[in-house]
Parts: structure tokens; sequence; C-alpha cells
């Protein structure tokens, strides 16, 4: 497993990253045995960092994750979470974001965490209702994470790259965050890649290449489109059972239905599955400093780490990929 620099922090972060969240359900409403089970494994594999947040199961994961690398006792591995800001928590957002950083500490049982991103959506304007952040509530948060920073709270902090792509990219000139997490994989590469405007979905126009560029670390989400990218409908019984598309199609169904754009992979032998051909696509980009992958349960994890020991795909296997982005 290789470790890449996130940005231009201190932090050396496998290129693999466990997600703690709730789509997959494992480190939310999994059994402690297969928690500790695949953290343990996953750590031995070499997969150092852990994303969370607040929100996954209104603290679980985060309670979960922390107890599991205390009794493991693993201190040197990276903890990210997020904080996000809802409803009337609005009307004074400084105050709420720091006692969610005091509440996520206490919860994972940390003195220090590594990074907290913004789990709010970034739009030119501020919406309620959807949870976006404009650009000028953007200010206190970041306000409050470098006084947590100075407060020895937390290491670095880092902003959702998700919402309208201008804005976004506004964000990284106006607040230099240390990272940002942006949504790349087979179906919606636009992070990473050049692709016309008529493209079907969000175009982030190379979101994660501008991040790179400036010396910001690149987190990816959704690398297997929330579970659509294993190419079946089914859930496993602890995952959520109803996913978003982020930035995709309309629905989940039309997002596993999309999977056959690249059944080529599985024919032309370059790949076992879907699961591999997603895994590997993600490590295949070294503008991507980490790819994190929401889990079900322990094998699915396993898998995930025997894919990415494979490595990135070859040229020819990422040029028809291209193709089929180009065709449609
Ligand atoms: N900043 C943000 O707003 C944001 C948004 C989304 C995610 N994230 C982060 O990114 C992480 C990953 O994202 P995600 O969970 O949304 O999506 P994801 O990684 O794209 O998809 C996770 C789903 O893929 C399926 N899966 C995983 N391994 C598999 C395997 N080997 N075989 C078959 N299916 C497999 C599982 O679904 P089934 O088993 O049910 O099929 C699982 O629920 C999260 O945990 C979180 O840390 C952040």
């Amino acid at each position: 497993m290789r470790n890449n620099r996130l940005g231009n922090t201190e932090l050396n972060i496998s290129e693999l990253g466990f997600g703690c969240g709730a789509v997959g359900g494992l480190m939310v409403l999994g059994e402690h045995k297969e928690m500790f089970d695949a953290i343990e494994y996953a750590i031995d594999s070499g997969v150092n960092y852990f994303d969370t947040a607040r929100v996954y199961g209104d603290g679980l994961s985060e309670i979960h994750t922390g107890a599991i690398l205390r009794e493991l006792r693993r201190t040197d591995l990276i903890v990210g979470t997020k904080v996000r800001v809802s409803g009337s928590e609005f009307e004074d957002i400084s105050n709420t974001v720091s006692d969610q950083i005091d509440n996520s500490l206490r919860r994972l049982g940390l003195d220090t965490i590594d990074i907290v991103y913004t789990h709010n959506r970034i739009g030119s304007e501020r919406n309620v209702s959807s949870g976006t952040f404009s650009l000028e509530d953007l200010s206190p948060v970041v306000e409050v994470f470098e006084a947590a920073v100075k407060a020895g709270k937390i290491k670095y902090w880092g902003f959702n790259g998700l919402g309208e792509t201008g804005a976004i990219k506004e964000s990284l000139n106006r607040y230099s965050p240390s990272a940002i997490h942006t949504c790349y994989n087979l179906l919606n590469p636009t992070s990473g890649y050049d692709l016309p405007p008529s493209f079907s979905y969000q175009n982030f126009e190379q979101l994660m290449n501008v991040a790179s560029d400036k010396g910001i670390g690149t987190v990816g989400i959704r690398i297997l489109a929330g579970g659509a990218l294993s190419g079946s409908v089914e859930r496993h019984p602890i995952a959520q059972q109803n996913v978003d598309p982020i930035s995709t199609s309309n629905t989940f169904q039309e997002d596993v239905n999309r999977t056959s754009d690249f059944q080529f992979l599985i024919t032309e032998g370059f790949v076992e599955n879907f699961v591999e051909a997603s895994v590997r696509f993600a490590i295949s980009n070294n503008n991507l400093d980490t790819s994190l992958i929401g889990l079900s349960n322990f094998d699915q994890l396993k898998q995930a780490i025997q894919y990415v020991n494979r490595g990135p795909l070859s040229q020819e296997a990422i040029d028809k990929i291209s193709d089929t982005w180009t065709s449609k």
C-alpha cells in the first residue's frame, strides 16, 4: 500500500482510506468484533486513514472508531471528522462549529484530531434547507478552525468539495484549506479529467487537479458511487438502504445500470469485477492522495485491499475508460 503526502500537510496518508460512514454502515451498526477485525486488518495492511463524521449514526461512528483505535493502542494513525451546521445553527455558526469540535474530541476519545472538514456543501449563496454554506459562511468556520489549531485541538482543517463547482473553487482561493473531499468515480470523473460541458453529470472542472496544484490535499469519496458501482441494487442489511447519488444519475438504479458501460473491463480481462475496476481506477490518479471506501463488512475491506495491491489500472484500460465518457 502506497502512502502519499496529503497536500502540503505533514500527514503521510495511505492511498486507500477507511470510510466510517453510514452508507456502508460497518462503523455505525456493525458488530464490535467485525469492526475490530476490519480495523486491525486495515492497519496491518497499511491503511492509516479513518474518515468519520459527527452525523454518521448520530455520533456512533466516531464513538466506535475512537474506541477501537484505543483498544488497539494505536495513536500513530490519521483520523478525520467533519462538522455540519444545520437549521437554526446557521444563526451562530462559530459556537456551533466550536462545540462540535469539542464533542467530536470527546466521542473519539482524542486530545487532537488530525483533520476536521466542513460537511456542508458550498454554494454561491447560503441555503439553510439544503445545508449549503455561502463563501461568507465559511469565514467564521475558518476562524474557529484556526483557533482550534492554535489550541491544539485539531492539526489541520479542510472543506467538503461538494456543491457548486465555481463556489467550491473560489473557496480554495479564498481560504486555502489543507484538504478537500472530492467525488470521483468511473461515472463522474470530472474532478480529475477535463470533459466537455455536454458531459451528463455535474462537471467539477478538474477540482482535484486544481487543488493538487495548490498543495491542497485530495480525499476521494464515492469511488463506488455509494455501492452502485458494484453493479447490483442489492444493499447489505446494515448498509443505508436508500442511497441518494452524489453528482451522478438521479437514482441509484440508473447508476447501477450505467455500470454496463464498463463491462468491457471484465470481458477483456483488465479486472475481475466492477469493484476492482472502481477501486483501481481511483488509485490510478496521482492527484488523488487517498481514496475512501465505504464498507458494510470485513470481506469488502479485504477485497478493496486486495484490489489496491494489484496497483493502478493499465494505461490501455484508462484510455478505453476515457473513450466511454466522450462517446456518450
Ligand atoms: N464529505 C462528504 O460529504 C462525503 C460524502 C460521501 C462519503 N464520504 C466519505 O467517503 C466514504 C465512502 O463513501 P460512501 O460510503 O458514500 O460510498 P462508496 O465507498 O462509493 O460506496 C460504499 C458502498 O459500496 C459497497 N461496497 C463496498 N465494497 C464492496 C465490495 N467489495 N463488493 C460489493 N460492494 C461493495 C457497499 O454497499 P453494499 O454492500 O450495500 O452493496 C458500500 O455501502 C464514507 O464512509 C465517508 O467517509 C464523504
